[in-house]
């Protein structure tokens, strides 16, 4: 076996983008389980926007490896709920190889699906998509429904589930290559390129009927074009704010359209994907039979090697991914 592994450190705290400088990879040996544990081979680690804002606001420690999550086969166990090749799930961070007590590891039966798809659209990502929009959104039949950063990982589930549900359906993205993604592959009824002209002009002439759901990912400018465009009684349920995460305190730009909200009662609620928890085989059931049955697409942005793990992450904030963002290790 292998002496040492690499992992990636934080060695700056990032003002702003992030840039490479910010992280190290760091060479640490690697330790035989004791009697309880399990060391895990790490296959792809999970590239996600939430891991920008600890970045700057101290949640992520200087010199520690990264907070991530990521999938791997277990390669020595010395735990009775382990054997060797099972393969697992985790958030033990940006790391070849990891050493743990099993607290926070979960076993995956992959059925026959590939293993990636427990880090996306079998995963959180998918699980946000699926209870962001029928929970939180309480989307219906043949409703009229926004999504933001429609060909990320978690938009372009949601946007999918919107149109099984049969609504009109919009996406934004950041190029005219995604925006085909969405109509042509995907079936979306319009998308808007938001890098293109008024996004304002765009959404009210892509949404001839207004607004049921805004499926928010992107905040500021986005939330300000969506909220005029809301119907009576539209439900906003707030999943991320991404054009926010690389400022001081993760402040977006200033929304000036929030008196929308009065006379047509939109409700406006964030969510975390961990309260849906309870409904976690209700979510599998639903996403497993929408992808055999060819109603849900995905696609994967995969770079090669621990060592591309910071470019990866920074890539999210550039629009370099399409579909899941993920690192594969070697
Ligand atoms: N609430 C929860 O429990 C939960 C769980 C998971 C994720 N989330 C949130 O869900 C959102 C999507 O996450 P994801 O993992 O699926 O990432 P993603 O959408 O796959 O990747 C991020 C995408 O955001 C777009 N983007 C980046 N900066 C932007 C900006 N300034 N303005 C507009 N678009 C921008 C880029 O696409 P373009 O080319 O289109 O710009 C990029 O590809 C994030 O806000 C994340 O924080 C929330």
């Amino acid at each position: 076996m292998l002496q040492v592994q690499r992992e990636v450190h934080l060695s700056a705290h990032p003002d702003g983008m992030p840039s490479e400088d910010n992280f190290s990879i760091v060479e640490t040996a690697i330790i035989e389980p004791g009697e309880g544990e399990i060391l895990i081979k790490n296959r792809y680690m999970s590239v996600d926007p939430a891991m920008r804002p600890p970045l700057s606001n101290g949640q992520q420690k200087l010199n520690q490896v990264m907070q991530a999550g990521a999938i791997g086969n277990v390669v020595a166990s010395r735990h009775p709920d382990f054997a060797e090749g099972d393969l697992v799930q985790h958030r033990l961070g940006w790391r070849e190889y990891a050493l743990s007590d099993t607290k926070g590891v979960t076993k995956i039966d992959a059925q026959g699906m590939s293993e990636t798809l427990y880090l996306h659209v079998l995963g959180t990502t998918g699980f946000t998509a699926w209870g962001g929009l029928l929970i939180t959104g309480e989307l219906k039949q043949g409703e009229n429904v926004f999504v933001s950063a429609a060909a990320g990982a978690v938009g372009s589930v949601a946007a999918q589930i919107a149109k099984i549900k049969q609504c009109y359906t919009i996406g934004s993205a950041g190029s005219d290559e995604k925006c085909r993604w969405l109509t042509e592959d995907l079936g979306l009824d319009a998308a808007i390129n938001y890098r293109e002209g008024s996004l304002r002009h765009q959404l009210k002439n892509a949404a001839p009927n207004g607004l049921d759901v805004y499926f928010e990912n992107v905040g500021g400018e986005h939330l300000d074009a969506a909220l005029p465009r809301m119907n009576a009684l539209g439900r906003i349920p707030v999943c991320g704010m991404i054009s926010a995460y690389n400022a001081a305190g993760a402040r977006s730009t200033g929304v000036t359209t929030l008196s929308n909200m009065i006379y047509n009662r939109i409700t406006m609620k964030g969510f975390v994907v961990y309260e849906f928890e309870p409904m976690r085989e209700q979510f599998l059931s639903d996403m497993r039979g929408w992808i055999s049955a060819g109603s849900m697409l995905y696609r994967e942005t995969v770079l090669q090697g621990i060592e591309n793990a910071p470019r990866a992450l920074i890539g999210l904030f550039k629009g370099e991914n399409v579909g899941k963002m993920l690192v594969k290790l070697s």
